[in-house]
């Protein structure tokens, strides 16, 4: 099919061509757009009016699930009252009061928050945190960083070097220096099938002192993991691995950071990843679910200790030479805030808590299904992985994406991996729908 005749099938779009689609076979789309025009609740609907079960939360974002009246009315009266304010040396209200109410809900030594606009520059921004607290302190030789592999941090250059999802890194070649990575914990033949964390695997941590025996703790700056991996296909930490990891870190001098952007807000079924598995960071890089998926923005949520010992110069003087024209942005401030208070007023995390084995129960009972050859998750993030097409990888999953899609139901693919993580107010019947749809494409694919 010509580009010519994709228009014309589709004269109520607008030409398609301009836009360069992010992570997406542009080519494909074009040919075969699946436009979403309008959401609300769990649903998204497309321009043609077909209406879909969204299972993940747009990408992992929409926790309150789409367009929740509470938090458009705020983004609305904060467009009208300030649209923006200059983020260095100004200030505005809202913004101060998110940052009180984040660190509220964020592990106790949690107590501040530095706003950027993705979860790639909070990314970007722990890594030169952690490096700036280490040179204030006179320990400029700590330089590395220690990422994951299967870890993704999102896409800024610290993101790929301290991340471990080839294709992410390849294409660009040049990365930071000083960076190595941890094995990830991904063993089907010890895992397959598990529920919640996996009882094997806590000596995988142990890798790390062989990396800091083999670079010499001196020149560790920080280790950064997801307490989920995410993108990687939800890989959770087994049973003990992450107080491991905190216990290296502390043994060392090095700082932790968890990526918290898909963990965080209500996915584990708790505040955090942190506060889920009861392992406190140094730093817990955060996004997404923050507002909700309405407006872009991020956080850093670092520790007292952090904070203090960057306000150690003259009173008056630049302490963080890092931020962005949109840091704390007052329509992100807004919808921050009133997403917190549709989380707390709604009982959304632990909605999701409640519902986790109704989840669980609803994805393992597809593990007898064609090509499955793993079912995993906790609170309300889960993952079916397929046995790949010999010599397509990653056809399958998207064979079923689309025909879920074309029956109703949006999933998230990752890999041959599908991959769940919807609005936290699901209920039993739409896991129900979502599962169905799920195992009549396993059965035709
Ligand atoms: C763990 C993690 N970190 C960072 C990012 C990057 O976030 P963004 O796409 O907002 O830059 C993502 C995105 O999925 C993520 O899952």
């Amino acid at each position: 099919m010509t580009d010519n005749t994709a228009r014309q099938l589709h004269t109520d779009l607008p030409d398609l061509e301009s836009y360069w689609m992010p992570f997406t076979g542009n080519r494909y789309f074009k040919q075969n757009p699946r436009m979403i025009a309008r959401a609300k609740g769990m649903y998204c609907y497309t321009h043609d009016g077909r209406k879909l079960l969204d299972s993940v939360s747009g990408l992992w974002c929409c926790n309150a699930g789409h367009c929740h009246p509470k938090i458009v009315e705020a983004i609305k009266a904060q467009a009208e009252t300030l649209d923006y304010a200059m983020a260095f040396q100004l200030g505005h209200p809202t913004v101060f009061e998110l940052a009180n109410r984040l660190t509220d809900i964020s592990p106790d030594g949690i107590d501040y928050a530095f706003f950027v606009n993705s979860g790639s520059e909070a990314v970007d921004t722990a890594l030169k945190m952690a490096l700036a607290y280490h040179r204030i302190r006179g320990d400029a030789a700590r330089t590395r960083l220690i990422g994951r592999e299967k870890g993704y941090h999102g896409v800024g250059f610290g993101g790929i070097s301290v991340g471990g999802m080839s294709p992410n890194r390849k294409m660009f070649t040049t990365m930071l220096p000083g960076v190595d990575h941890l094995p990830h914990t991904h063993n089907l033949e010890h895992n397959a099938f598990s529920r919640g964390q996996p009882e094997w695997g806590a000596h995988l941590a142990d890798e790390l002192e062989n990396v800091v025996a083999l670079h010499d703790p001196s020149t560790i700056a920080a280790v950064i993991i997801e307490p989920i991996a995410g993108s990687a296909g939800v890989l959770l930490p087994p049973k003990g691995y992450l107080e491991r990891i905190r216990e290296i870190c502390d043994k060392h001098g090095i700082l932790l950071i968890f990526d918290e952007v898909i963990c965080g807000f209500g996915r584990t079924g708790d505040s955090f990843g942190a506060t889920r598995f009861d392992v406190t960071p140094d730093m817990m890089t955060t996004a997404k679910g923050l507002t909700s998926g309405t407006v872009p923005m991020g956080a850093v949520l670092a520790s007292g200790d952090i904070y203090d010992t960057f306000m150690t110069g003259p009173e008056g003087a630049i302490e963080f030479f890092h931020g962005y024209t949109y840091s704390g942005h007052p329509l992100a401030a807004a919808a921050g805030c009133a997403t917190l208070d549709v989380y707390q007023g709604e009982g959304l995390f632990e909605k999701a808590r409640a519902m986790e084995d109704t989840f669980a129960d609803a994805l393992h009972s597809l593990r007898d299904e064609p090509n499955v050859i793993d079912v995993r998750g906790i609170g309300l993030i889960g993952a079916v992985e397929l046995e790949g097409i010999e010599g397509q990888p990653t056809a399958r999953a998207m064979n079923i994406f689309r025909e879920c899609f074309d029956n109703g139901v949006i999933i998230r693919t990752t890999g041959d991996t599908l991959a769940f993580s919807p609005p936290l107010m699901i209920s039993q019947d739409e896991i129900g729908t979502v599962v169905d749809a799920v195992r009549s494409a396993l059965r035709n694919n």
